[in-house]
């Protein structure tokens, strides 16, 4: 990893929603993973905010507790004590201007004078206008000297009219290079290694589009359920969850043209290009390219609105209208309470034009990029089988995480995204544009989903692959989900 690029200032990392869930299992774990690679800024203190009334201590002992249970790393008791002597806490009420002035004051205080902040919003999306707006009427976004940078957590609105109003409220006291809106899907090293998949390598390139590729399949599928989570999720459900981040960020990387640098202007530039080249549907576009179910019993689910139809899963084919995509399709689909957890790529080539050999014993070409679990990349390929005159049978070469770089090589990805921000590099971030261009797919199927009830809402069995609605939608193009062949490539080391 290059040395990381400071001002020499101190950093202050300010977090609300400190006393949350968040903070503790993943954010504290990452920042401690960046103290022991010596990679956070020489200078630095945390200051935690939240609704909990904490003194410094108390909140050490719960962070110090989080570490314990969902680090996943072994640290010792002197390190920690090292890493605990910069944290501190101050409660306050997000909405009350007077406990920023009281955050402002405590800041300068310890700082010392000019020095780098960070703020970072653990909390719903609903509190960041009002922190933002507390942080400007208290002059805390002012720089002068250091560098005043925002992260915010997703989701990013609830539709394209809330993300849109979002963007504006932000913006009136925040430059877009100021804002670090995150996915945490981007921090993850499989994810990036899309990019580096095509744009590290001469082979994959020259058939990285229509002319030699069928269909493309995203699966992001959860074996767990709704988590303790059932009051935030109800209201959202998964095109929310899932799609509108996560999955169509997925696809801005398998599908953008070689961005000119691995700047954050140049890659978020072609992000952008290739959500805007995906049409909108119609209702009717909604009608026959989507599926949206339900798991059977999740209306019995504590919290969970009992004649709810909010989807736990969903199917989406969507086409990318330029050069490179015209005509291929792109199947995507994610749900909770499914088989099996599995986040994977599957590119599916074209047949061979033409063959000599006999068909029936031939698959078409597929690479598989694995990005949970068992980490990697596969491709699929026809070899003769020995000892016949003329058959043909499937081959694998394979490349795995664990044992090409060890079994804990993959850092957690909110640590790589919490660096970045330090460092002031927003390419792992979505941009405004972005945001919103990906709201505007999302928007239509919403509507029609939620207004006109179309497609009806299919339910599917807990422990399955989803509703049989799924199935047909590729069915009906005489394609098939093609996870069982991708775990079969898996299975058989
Ligand atoms: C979150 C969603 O953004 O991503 C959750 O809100 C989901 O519902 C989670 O479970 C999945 O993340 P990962 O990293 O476990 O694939």
């Amino acid at each position: 990893m290059n040395t990381p690029l400071y001002n020499g200032l101190l950093t202050t990392i300010v977090i609300f929603g400190a006393s949350g869930d968040l903070t503790q299992r993943k954010l504290i774990p990452s920042l401690f993973n960046l103290f022991h690679k010596r990679r956070t800024p020489k200078k630095f203190q945390i200051f935690g905010f939240g609704g909990t009334a904490f003194t410094d201590e108390q909140f050490r002992e719960h962070l110090h507790k989080g570490m314990q249970e969902f680090a996943g790393y072994e640290f010792t008791d002197e390190e920690w004590t090292v890493f605990a002597s910069s944290l501190h806490y101050t409660s306050g009420k997000y909405t009350e201007t007077s406990d920023f002035q009281n955050l402002a004051e405590m800041l300068t205080v310890s700082e010392e004078g000019e020095a780098n902040r960070l703020f970072y919003m653990a909390v719903p999306p609903t509190l960041f206008p009002a922190i933002i707006d507390n942080l400007d009427a208290t002059g805390q976004l002012v720089e002068n000297g250091g560098w005043r940078r925002v992260v915010l957590e997703k989701p990013f609105g609830t539709d394209l009219a809330s993300a849109v109003e979002l963007n504006k409220q932000v913006h009136k006291a925040l430059h877009e290079n100021q804002i670090y809106r995150i996915d945490h899907y981007l921090g993850k090293e499989t994810v990036q290694n899309i990019l580096f998949t095509r744009f590290a390598n001469t082979i994959f390139e020259p058939i990285w589009n229509r002319n030699y590729i069928d269909h493309v399949q995203i699966t992001v599928s959860e074996k767990v359920g709704l988590e303790h989570r059932a009051g935030f999720y109800d209201g959202v459900g998964v095109l929310r969850d899932m799609f509108q981040n996560h999955i169509l960020q997925i696809l801005t990387l398998v599908a953008m043209e070689p961005p000119a640098s691995f700047s954050a202007s140049h890659l978020r530039n072609e992000k952008v290009k290739v959500l805007s080249a995906i049409t909108p549907m119609t209702p009717e576009q909604v009608a026959v390219n989507t599926v949206r179910a339900q798991y059977k019993g999740y209306r019995n689910e504590e919290k969970v609105n009992p004649k709810s139809t909010t989807p736990t899963y969903a199917a989406l084919r969507l086409y990318i209208n330029n050069w490179r995509w015209k005509g291929v399709p792109f199947y995507l689909r994610s749900g909770k309470n499914i088989a099996e957890k599995q986040t994977q790529i599957i590119i599916q080539f074209k047949e061979p034009p033409t063959t000599m050999f006999p068909m029936q014993t031939m698959k078409p070409n597929m690479l598989v990029l694995y990005l949970q679990p068992d980490e990697g990349v596969h491709l699929r390929f026809e070899a003769k089988a020995p000892d016949t005159v003329n058959e043909t049978r499937s081959v694998d070469m394979e490349f795995h995480y664990e044992s090409a770089f060890g079994k804990s090589a993959i850092p957690e990805s909110y640590e790589r995204l919490l660096l970045d921000a330090l460092q002031g590099d927003a390419s792992l971030f979505t941009r405004a544009d972005e945001v919103e261009t990906a709201w505007s797919l999302i928007d239509p199927i919403l509507q029609t989903w939620e207004t006109h009830q179309t497609p009806p809402l299919a339910v599917y069995k807990p422990g399955s692959w989803g509703p049989p609605e799924a199935y047909d939608l590729l069915a009906r193009d005489g394609r098939r989900w093609l996870n069982e062949e991708a775990s079969r490539l898996l299975d058989k080391e």
